[in-house]
C-alpha cells in the first residue's frame, strides 16, 4: 500500500486522555503488545500501534474518530481479539480502538424477540442472557470471547448455521460511527425492511474497514423445545462426508452437521482433559437434531441414525443431556485451539456443499504430495471447510516440525484455494479476509467486483483511515 498515515503526536495522546480518562489510552509497547495481533497465528501482521484507546460509550468513539480523522491517523476497530485472519492487527500503526469497555450494555425485549447489545458485549454474555429470558439465538461462533461488534464485522458463522443461517441472518439494526464521527443507526427492531440499499448488509462483513460498530440488535427465536447431538463414526472421511447429502436429501435439515477427521480428536482430548464418545472408525460426523417433541426427535435421530448406518456408520453414539450435548460441542469448538501452536493456517474454503467430499479428497492429496499435514474438518452440511496448515506433524503424542515448511506451506494454501474455486467456491466463509487471505480476492471476483467493492470502500471512508490494508 502506497499510503502514508500520520502517527499520533504526544499532545494527540493527551488529548484522548482528556476525552477517555487514564483508564481509556494505553501507549508504549508494554501497554500495547497484546493488541499486535489476534488468533492469526503468523508473525508478519504484527505491528505496534501509537496507542490503544478504549472508549466506554459510543459518543466516545465519535470522539476519537473525529480526531483521527481530522490528522489521517490510521483506526483499526477490535472486538475479542479472537478473529483467525489478523483483521484487527494494526498494520501501519496509528490508533487501536478496542471496543473492550463497551461490554455492558445488553438488553433481551421478549415482546419483540430482539437482543440489543453494545459492540464489546461478549457472546457467552449474550447467550446467559438470551437463555434467561427464555430465548435461543442461533448462531455458534466457536469462540465464545468473541464480541458483538466482532461477529457482525466478520459475518460468523460457526456449527449451528444450517439449519437457521449465520450471523447475518439474525442481524436487524447496527449503530455505527463513520470515519469522520459521525454515529448512523441502520435498521433497528424491524424484521423487514426493503428501504433502499441493504447499508445494514454492507456494514455485516465489512471487518472494520467502513465504520466502527458500537451497538446492535439480533432478532431471537424461542428456542428449539427438544434437541440430540449424534456423533456417528465412519470408516474413512469421505464415507463420513458422502452421507451428508443423503441426509439433506431425505429431507432432514438438522440444526449442525460436522464432520471430522479422528486423527484431531486425541489431540483435543489432551488439550481439554475431556472425552470424544466415539472410538471406532477415522472419521465422524456430529449431527445436531431439534424438534418441538420428544418422541418427534427421537423418530428423527432414528431416521439420520439408519440412513448414517446403511452409509457405513460403525458406531452412533446419541447425546441427549444438554451437559453430554455440551462436552461433544466444546470438543468439537476447540479442535482449532488444540491445534493452534504448531499450525501456520486455518483456511475458511465455502464451496457448494455437495462439493465438499471432492475438495477434501483433493486437498488431502494436495497436502500429502506437498509434504505437510494439513487435517480438513467443518461445517459438512453448509459446505464451510477448514483445511489446517500444519508445520509439524503429530504422531503419538509427540510433535515434529516439518523441514521446509514455509515453502510448501505457500505452495500448499495457493493450490487448496485454486481447487476451491475450481468446484464453484469462495474464499472465506465466516472468518473473513482480514490481512490472511486479501491476496486470492482479485482472482475470486475478478477487476469489476473489486472495483465496485473499493468504490464503496472510498464512499465511507474517503481518506482511508479505517482498517487500512485489510480486505482490498
Ligand atoms: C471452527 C472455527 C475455527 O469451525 O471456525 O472450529
Ligand atoms: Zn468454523
Amino acid at each position: 500500500m502506497s499510503q502514508r498515515f500520520r502517527h499520533l503526536r504526544h499532545q494527540d495522546v493527551e488529548a484522548l486522555t482528556r476525552m477517555l480518562g487514564p483508564g481509556g489510552v494505553l501507549s508504549g509497547p508494554d501497554q500495547c503488545i497484546r493488541y499486535t495481533h489476534d488468533e492469526f497465528v503468523r508473525e508478519d501482521p504484527r505491528h505496534l500501534p501509537d496507542a490503544v484507546v478504549k472508549p466506554a460509550t459510543t459518543e466516545e468513539v465519535s470522539g476519537v474518530m473525529r480526531l483521527a480523522f481530522e490528522r489521517g491517523i490510521p483506526v483499526t476497530p477490535r472486538g475479542g481479539g479472537t478473529g483467525l485472519c489478523g483483521g484487527c492487527v494494526p498494520l501501519f500503526g496509528g490508533i487501536v480502538l478496542s471496543l473492550e469497555r463497551m461490554n455492558q450494555d445488553l438488553e433481551v425485549d421478549t415482546q419483540n424477540l430482539m437482543v440489543t447489545a453494545a459492540a464489546g458485549v461478549p457472546l457467552h454474555d449474550l447467550y446467559r442472557a438470551v437463555e434467561e429470558a427464555g430465548l435461543y439465538f442461533p448462531p455458534h461462533p466457536g469462540d465464545e470471547s468473541a464480541t458483538v461488534g466482532g461477529v457482525i464485522a466478520t459475518n460468523a458463522g460457526g456449527a449451528r448455521a444450517v439449519k437457521h443461517g449465520v450471523v447475518r441472518n439474525f442481524v436487524r439494526g447496527v449503530e455505527a460511527v463513520l470515519p469522520d464521527g459521525e454515529v448512523i443507526r441502520v435498521g433497528g427492531k424491524i424484521l423487514k425492511s426493503s428501504t433502499g440499499y441493504s447499508l445494514l448488509n454492507l456494514l455485516i462483513g465489512s471487518e472494520g474497514t467502513l465504520a466502527v460498530i458500537t451497538r446492535a440488535v439480533f432478532h431471537l427465536m424461542p428456542p428449539p423445545p427438544a434437541s440430540y447431538t449424534l456423533v456417528a463414526s465412519f470408516e474413512t472421511l469421505q464415507d463420513a462426508i458422502g452421507t451428508v447429502p443423503a441426509i439433506l436429501q431425505a429431507r432432514i435439515l438438522p440444526m449442525a452437521v460436522e464432520f471430522i477427521p479422528r486423527e484431531v480428536i486425541p489431540i483435543t482430548e489432551a488439550y481439554l482433559d475431556k472425552r470424544w464418545p466415539a472410538q471406532r472408525g477415522s472419521a465422524d460426523l456430529m449431527i445436531i437434531l431439534d424438534a418441538d417433541r420428544e418422541e418427534d426427535l427421537q423418530r428423527l435421530a432414528e431416521r439420520v441414525g439408519s440412513i448414517c448406518t446403511e452409509r457405513g456408520a460403525r458406531e452412533i453414539f446419541v447425546a441427549d443431556s444438554p451437559p453430554k450435548q455440551r462436552n461433544v460441542l466444546t470438543v468439537r469448538s476447540q479442535i482449532y485451539e488444540a491445534l493452534k501452536d504448531h499450525l501456520v493456517e486455518l483456511l475458511d474454503v465455502s464451496l457448494p456443499r455437495g462439493s465438499i467430499a471432492a475438495f477434501v479428497n483433493e486437498a488431502d492429496r494436495i497436502a500429502e504430495e506437498v509434504g505437510l499435514w494439513a487435517p480438513s474438518y467443518g461445517h459438512a452440511a453448509d459446505g464451510n471447510v477448514h483445511t489446517h496448515i500444519m508445520k509439524s506433524v503429530w504422531k503419538d503424542g509427540v510433535w515434529t516440525e516439518v523441514d521446509g515448511w514455509q515453502e510448501k506451506y505457500a505452495l500448499l494454501r495457493d493450490r487448496v484455494h485454486a481447487l476451491g474455486k475450481s468446484l464453484g467456491g469462495t474464499i472465506s466463509g465466516e472468518h473473513g479476509i482480514g490481512f490472511a487471505k486479501k491476496q486470492y480476492m482479485a482472482d475470486f471476483l475478478g477487476a469489476r467486483q473489486m472495483a465496485l467493492m473499493k468504490a464503496i470502500k472510498h464512499a465511507f471512508d474517503p481518506k482511508g483511515i479505517l482498517n487500512p490494508g485489510k480486505v482490498l
